[in-house]
């Protein structure tokens, strides 16, 4: 079973991949958990390149790359055998992020960057997405709450930009039957027990 969650930052993503991972250890299941762009020593140098301020000269175009770069090697190096030996993996973010953010955001050839991600993951895609949704103004409260300090390159972008990204997620999911979008304002708890409904109910 590969899970993946997407959403803005903020939306509650990590939290939700925390409390599945709880729920599948307590049934005594081996889980794997995600973080992308990250999991492997390259990827993790990838993700150093891609969130460092210092890097604002970066092109859109070598954004989408990276990012591609740094999943092909996740996929490869650990989503994959850990799929084989029969783990349930969580990743907190895949390919429908760089959709959204390059495609979508960036404004890059969105027919190019869907076929990027094929070309990076090959036939190692989700069973399951969770578009966490929730809206700026969700995200100005919460950053307001609990600033987790320095915005990273992505983050430093515009309201116009994270406008696009969302409204790319929002026609992802009406386009994907395997995308649910959920209400990123309920609470923590009735969210993570949506998605365990969700998740028993493919498994029923
Ligand atoms: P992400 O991984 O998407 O950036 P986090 O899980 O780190 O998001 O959550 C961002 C902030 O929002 C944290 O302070 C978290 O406690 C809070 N949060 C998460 N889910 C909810 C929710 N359903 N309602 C209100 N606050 C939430
Ligand atoms: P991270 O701190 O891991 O995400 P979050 O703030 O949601 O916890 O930062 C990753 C940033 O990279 C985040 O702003 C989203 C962005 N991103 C893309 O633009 N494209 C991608 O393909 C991925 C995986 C992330």
């Amino acid at each position: 079973m590969f899970i993946t969650f997407e959403g803005i930052d903020y939306s509650g993503k990590s939290t939700q991949v925390r409390l599945l991972e709880e729920y599948y250890q307590n049934l005594g299941k081996e889980v794997l958990l995600i973080r992308e762009p990250g999991g492997t020593k390259i990827s993790e140098k990838i993700r150093d390149l891609l969130l460092d301020k210092k890097n604002m000269v970066m092109t859109e175009k070598t954004e989408a790359l990276l990012f591609a770069a740094a999943r092909a090697q996740l996929v490869n190096e650990v989503i994959k055998p850990a799929l084989e030996r029969g783990a349930i993996v969580i990743s907190d973010r895949f390919h429908h992020s760089s959709i959204a953010y390059q495609g979508y955001g960036r404004n890059l050839d969105l027919h190019f960057v869907e076929n990027l991600q094929y070309f990076a993951i090959s036939d190692t895609v989700p069973d399951i997405t969770f578009f966490i949704h929730i809206t700026l103004d969700e995200v100005a409260r919460r950053k307001m709450e609990n600033n987790r300090g320095g915005d990273d390159r992505i983050e430093l972008s515009k309201d116009e930009f994270y406008h696009k990204v969302i409204d790319g997620y929002i026609k992802l999911s009406e386009s994907d039957p395997k995308m649910k979008l959920i209400d990123g304002t309920k609470r923590i708890k009735t969210i993570h027990s949506d998605i365990v409904d969700i998740l028993n109910s493919l498994s029923a």
